[in-house]
């Protein structure tokens, strides 16, 4: 049983803070970042590609939200004494940055509006646990953008739905099964040595493997009404494929 040193929203800015705790904060701050911003940027590049006028219009709100949360991120970590610059230093997930770039690269719509579903969900449950961090003002901007992030996934299977209608099942079925382990993957290894470390100072209320666990009972369900089966795994734990 892991102790909490931190209770819920107990630190603000000025409070006293060691560096052990001033550096995880930073880090998972820069990793929120950084997902937002290559969000923004993933997006960006199908404006004026996206096959529809609502497409287009999805897109467009996505991008300028991801885009103001990554803003907020960056808000509060130049509260806190770090540099600009050092950003991208501080970026630790390095997987998500992988699978990104991957859907970045001659991806179609299909990839596109499958791996937003995905991602977008997958996205939630930090946000959601994060509305509990230690640190109130990193809580309460979670807080502040947990509806919008909650809405992306709504957009996401939208643009599935469309892109079904437009394509038929099997098109998308290809796409998710693509996709399917590797969005299992990015919730991170069940036996971080961190998350002991992350739950003590009150950064994180649940593991990885919880998280992942929310995101397969949330999803299958959607997935099933979206009329798409949920891809058997070849591999049943992490990292999964
Ligand atoms: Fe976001
Ligand atoms: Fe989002």
């Amino acid at each position: 049983m892991t102790m909490l040193e931190f209770s819920k929203l107990s630190v603000e800015l000025n409070s006293p803070m060691t560096d052990e705790y001033k550096n995880l904060l930073l880090r998972q701050m820069a990793n929120q970042a950084y997902c937002e911003l290559e969000g923004a940027r993933f997006y960006s590049k199908w404006f004026n590609r996206a096959p529809g006028i609502e497409e287009r219009k999805i897109i467009a709100a996505l991008v300028q939200e991801e885009f103001e949360h990554w803003a907020l991120t960056v808000e509060l970590m130049l509260e806190l004494g770090f540099q600009f610059e050092e950003i991208e230093n501080r970026y630790t997930n390095r997987l998500f940055l992988i699978l990104i770039r991957l859907a970045s690269v001659r991806a179609t719509w299909s990839d596109t509006v499958m791996f937003s579903f995905l991602m977008e969900s997958a996205a939630f449950y930090p946000v959601r646990d994060n509305i509990y961090s230690s640190y109130a003002p990193w809580a309460r901007m979670s807080k502040s953008i947990l509806e919008e992030e909650e809405q992306h996934r709504e957009s996401g299977a939208n643009l599935v739905r469309n892109q079904i209608r437009r394509l038929g099942r099997d098109e998308m079925q290809k796409s998710l099964k693509k996709w399917w382990p590797l969005s299992l993957n990015v919730f991170g290894s069940p036996n971080s040595k961190n998350e002991e470390i992350h739950k003590r100072f009150g950064f994180h209320i649940r593991s990885n493997e919880e998280r992942r666990q929310n995101f397969r009972d949330d999803l299958e369900p959607i997935i099933r009404e979206l009329d798409l089966e949920v891809p058997k795994l070849r591999r049943k734990t992490y990292p999964f494929f």
